[in-house]
């Protein structure tokens, strides 16, 4: 047992390592450690929490953390990296099932003692937590079900449906002012607390489906924001002020992430919540130029080139992911500056199925960060480059997005692998990539083909090297 006073230090220590986990992480160098203060901060708020807030229940409280750590210990060591996305959104889901539940309790209390104004502001957080939670658990729910393929990636277009947002919206707000009316003085108010549940539960399943698949890095990171605003209703609901900040913390962080991921594919936030992007584009799906000469290459010829150029770009994608390479393409990148050939990383992004994943990827296989660049630092050097390689990259590396204008990646900034001298392309088949798009740099003169799995493909060609 500890003093109110000890909790509030400890929260206070808490936030501060909260903000210097953000700090940290903005930046593959101090990544780690700003891992690192986020661990120690939660568990503080954990000990404080458990130790200064919560008074009786201990074995409830004690049966709950070890269902729920051992769950989520099974699911992270479980899971893939390549799957790492759609846990991120279904974890997500759980934050906003969280803030209903806590909502509906809070609601169901009978020992509080708010009264007047002070009622009707809790029964407003309540409101708000539940409404922002349930659509948060939905939406997220969807989301894990679109990243993991369970529900195909087209985005579900009803007739009419900015008209039906407007209702849910419309609805949602009557409701609140009918159950800000009722709630009072104790009364009722369930009815239009369970309707507007269900009303949060609909709109997040639209609004999520209604987004196409290109358009799914904005939606995880919005997600994530929801999420966040999410735990900070939940926290004014329980009166708990570390949670209203971590939660305003997750929530405009998020936000910037979103913002980020929206400049990063050139699309305006509201466009892609208002859904319909990425659609397919009826006829022009396939990118125009599909029915040209595709040149297959061998990891010999590969190997002659990359050893031959003076300039390398290596841009990496999901491919790279799923095959695991980033070993083998290190340890190629250092067979080739021992040979004096300037090798750099080009990252978009929206390369793989999260932010970061390919730097996430490149960290673990210890590629020295001052030659990975980011797309907006090194797209005018392809014309310099003799020879780029794209690992398992599709969408990102795909002109159509330039040049055909209702493409559904049409707009989103790529890399321009193609203004190089020559371009090694390895991927397993012509089959396209996550946004469904022919690629049309696949039959550009300039384009080889090395097919095959990326990381044996890489395997014979640092054998050849
Ligand atoms: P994609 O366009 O999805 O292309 C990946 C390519 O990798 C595929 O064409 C696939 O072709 C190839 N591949 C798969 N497994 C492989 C293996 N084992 N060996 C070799 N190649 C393999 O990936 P990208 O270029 O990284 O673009 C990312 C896309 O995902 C964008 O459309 C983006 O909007 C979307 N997205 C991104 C995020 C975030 S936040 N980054 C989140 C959700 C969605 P084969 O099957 O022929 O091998």
């Amino acid at each position: 047992m500890i003093s109110a006073g000890i909790v509030t230090v400890s929260y206070i220590a808490a936030t501060i390592l909260f903000i210097l986990a953000l700090g940290g992480l903005s930046n593959q160098e101090t990544a780690r450690r700003g891992n690192w203060y986020g661990i120690a901060g939660m568990a503080i708020a954990l000990l404080a929490t458990v130790l200064g807030v919560v008074t009786q229940h201990y074995a409830l409280l004690l049966g709950a953390l070890v269902i729920g750590g051992s769950v989520g210990l099974v699911l992270a060591r479980r899971v893939q990296m390549t799957q790492m996305p759609e846990l991120v959104a279904i974890l997500h889901s759980l934050v906003g099932l969280a803030a209903v539940a806590v909502g509906f309790a809070s609601f169901m209390d009978e020992t509080k003692t708010y009264v007047g104004i002070e009622e009707t502001i809790h029964n407003i957080e309540i409101y708000v937590g539940i409404l922002i939670g349930a659509v948060t658990f939905s939406g997220s729910v969807i989301a894990f079900g679109k990243l993991s393929g369970r529900i195909g990636g087209k985005p579900l277009l009803l007739p009419a449906r900015h008209w039906l947002n407007l209702i849910l919206l419309l609805a949602a707000i009557w409701y609140g002012r009918e159950f800000a009316i009722h709630a009072a003085g104790g009364g009722g108010g369930m009815f239009p607390l369970a309707i507007m549940t269900v009303i949060a539960l609909a709109f997040g399943i639209h609004m999520v489906m209604a987004i196409g698949g290109a358009d799914m890095p904005v939606v995880v990171s919005m997600l994530n924001s929801y999420s966040g605003w999410a735990a900070s209703a939940t926290g004014f609901m329980l009166s708990n002020d570390l949670l209203i900040v971590t939660g305003a913390l997750v929530g405009s962080s998020g936000a910037i992430l979103s913002y980020i991921m929206c400049r990063a594919m050139n699309r305006k936030f509201l466009n892609v919540i208002a859904g319909g992007f990425g659609t397919g584009g009826g006829s022009t799906a396939g990118g125009g130029e599909e029915d040209g000469e595709i040149v297959a290459i061998e990891a010999v010829e590969t190997a002659e080139l990359l050893a031959g150029a003076k300039q390398v770009m290596i841009v990496p994608g999901y491919g790279m992911a799923v095959a695991q390479a980033q070993h083998t393409v290190y340890e190629i990148v250092k067979t080739l500056r021992a040979k004096k050939v300037d090798v750099r990383f080009g990252i978009h992004p929206v390369a793989g199925r999260m932010p970061g994943h390919m730097n996430v990827l490149l960290a673990e296989a210890k590629v020295p960060y001052d030659i990975v660049f980011e797309m907006d630092e090194i797209n005018e050097d392809f014309p310099d480059v003799d020879v780029s390689v794209v690992i398992g990259a599709n969408d990102i590396v795909n002109p159509s997005a330039q040049e055909v204008p209702d493409s559904p990646i049409a707009g989103m900034p790529v890399l321009e692998v193609w203004k190089g001298a020559t371009t090694i392309v390895l991927k397993r088949s012509m089959a396209t990539g996550y946004a469904g798009v022919q690629n049309p740099l696949f039959f550009k003169d300039n384009t080889r083909m090395l097919f095959g799995d990326a990381k044996d493909s890489l395997d014979s060609v640092l054998k050849a090297l």
